[in-house]
């Protein structure tokens, strides 16, 4: 397959934490076929976040199979975007899944990255990453302690194609997304591996984002997989996020700020993480990321409580008033992720009063997010030296005109939001064509960025400032009220 050029419509499938999407993309007329399935994290006790793997892989054959009928086209390839920092045990024999799936946003690690904190600083220069439960080897290296049974602990990605094709490989980013991989060469890292006690095990192959890895018939006809890439940099990938002082944010289960940093890695001096974008053809691309780890999983949280009745419910709510009153809300319902890097937090809502209602609250948690962002976007601008020039977005909130403007009013830049929000998928659908023709550029296989909206900023320098300022005073005090973090 390696080298073979075949032209025709790819099928990519993006296992998300809360759902698997799949798009059919066909070179000429763009998304033929679409589908989806649902997956349902469980959470427990002390920031305990799990999955169920077969849930997982059952959702990408359906959200698959779902496309492909919708499309009634058959595809020449196929590419599998992953969650990235997601991690199980399993048994390379069978097959079979040995624990849960560990989701990213769990915490349970803390405390390995508490004693591994002496070496904090040294496993960044190596890795890019900051010590952080987030990232896959804390978690890894907890159910390497807890297991009893003999398997290889990996991310997602591994086990999803060792079930599809049987090949036993990860894709570069997502390798860079472990805390074990060396950033500057890209290959695992033999002292990370030493200092999380990781030293023997097996590790999946290191291989190119369009690297054909095998073939599948977990969709029908025996099919190539040609295309592997973390989510974030997929979407970062579809965004055509390549000029110097253009970044992207997904605004998903968590919502990912991303900028691309080009061949050589950017080391991050602001609370960011260097990591590897992709690489295709052998040829290496790094970028510098933030992460806000309650997006989507805080509007579902607002749910709950019933204050809306969903994310489709926003707006409606949040317009009902002009503004959050006096209410502020710092969404920390999993900790604060870059730049701050404190996990252990917790949310906080302020400044309630009988006049308080829903809109006010919804409005709050808008801000709440935005701001989160506006953090990292200037992480991301100081550590590239460059003013960003405008912020690309996708996912599924950006669909909500309140937030999509209350970011562009705190930012002060233009927003402009992704014709299509599943950009994620289209990004690992680039990587799969890429991976069927040697010949094409990583330019060939993303269409040119076509906004469907850009919302600009409504408000002036100072008053974003003002609110900006609020909402770091609100971090500030949670920062006190814990200031023994990790
Ligand atoms: O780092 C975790 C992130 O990539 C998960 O994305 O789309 O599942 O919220 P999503």
């Amino acid at each position: 397959m390696n080298g073979a050029h075949v032209s025709g419509p790819v099928l990519a499938v993006d296992q998300g934490t809360s759902g698997t999407k799949a798009l059919v993309v066909c070179p000429e007329r763009g998304v033929i076929g679409t589908g989806s399935a649902p997956v349902t994290p469980r959470y427990g006790p002390g920031g305990r976040v799990e999955a169920d793997p077969r849930e997982l892989l059952a959702s990408v054959t359906d959200a698959g199979r779902a496309a492909l009928a919708d499309a009634g086209e058959a595809v020449v390839a196929i590419g599998l975007a992953n969650q990235g920092e997601t991690v199980l045990a399993w048994d390379p024999a069978t097959g079979e899944p040995l624990t849960d799936a560990i989701v990213w946003q769990d915490r349970r690690a803390a405390p390995l990255c508490d004693a591994l904190a002496p070496h904090g600083d040294e496993l960044t220069r190596i890795t890019g990453l900051p010590l952080d439960p987030y990232f896959a080897a804390p978690k890894m290296a907890w159910i390497r302690r807890e297991l009893t049974r003999e398997g290889v602990v990996t991310t997602s990605d591994s086990w999803l194609v060792h079930r599809l094709t049987g090949a036993f490989v990860t894709d570069a980013a997502t390798a860079g997304r472990t805390q074990l991989l060396d950033l500057d060469r890209a290959v695992w890292s033999p002292r990370a591996l030493d200092l999380y006690g990781l030293g023997g095990e097996r590790l999946p192959e290191v291989v190119d984002c369009d690297s054909p890895v095998g073939v599948t018939t977990a969709f029908g006809p025996a099919t190539a997989v040609t295309g592997l890439l973390v989510d974030q940099q997929a979407a970062l990938l579809a965004q055509s996020v390549t000029e110097p002082g253009t970044a992207k944010c997904t605004y998903g289960t968590g919502a990912f700020l991303l900028a691309q940093t080009g061949p050589r890695p950017l080391r991050a001096t602001t609370g960011l993480v260097s990591c590897v974008a992709w690489r295709l053809g052998g040829a290496t691309s790094y970028c510098l990321d933030g992460q806000v780890y309650t997006a989507a999983s805080a509007v579902r949280w607002l749910t709950g409580l019933g204050v809306i009745s969903g994310a489709q419910d926003i707006d409606r709510v949040g317009l009902s008033v002009p503004d959050s009153g006096t209410v502020a809300f710092v969404p920390a319902l999993a900790g604060l992720a870059a730049p701050w890097w404190r996990g252990d937090l917790r949310g906080s809502v302020t400044g309630l009063g009988l006049d308080t209602g829903p809109g006010h609250l919804v409005r709050a948690l808008c801000e709440g997010i935005a701001a989160q962002v506006v953090e990292l976007a200037a992480a991301a601008a100081h550590d590239l030296g460059t003013p960003l020039s405008a912020l690309r977005v996708d996912g599924g909130l950006t669909r909500s005109a309140l937030l999509m403007q209350t970011q562009a009013d705190l930012l002060q830049l233009p927003v402009e939001v992704s014709a299509l929000p599943d950009a994620t998928a289209l990004g690992v659908a680039a990587v799969a064509r890429l991976g069927t023709d040697p010949a094409l550029g990583a330019r060939d296989a993303v269409p040119a960025w076509l906004p469907s909206a850009v919302y600009e900023p409504r408000i002036g320098a100072d008053e974003a400032a003002a609110r900006m300022g609020r909402f770091r005073a609100e971090v500030d005090a949670l920062l006190a009220r814990a200031p023994s973090g990790p």
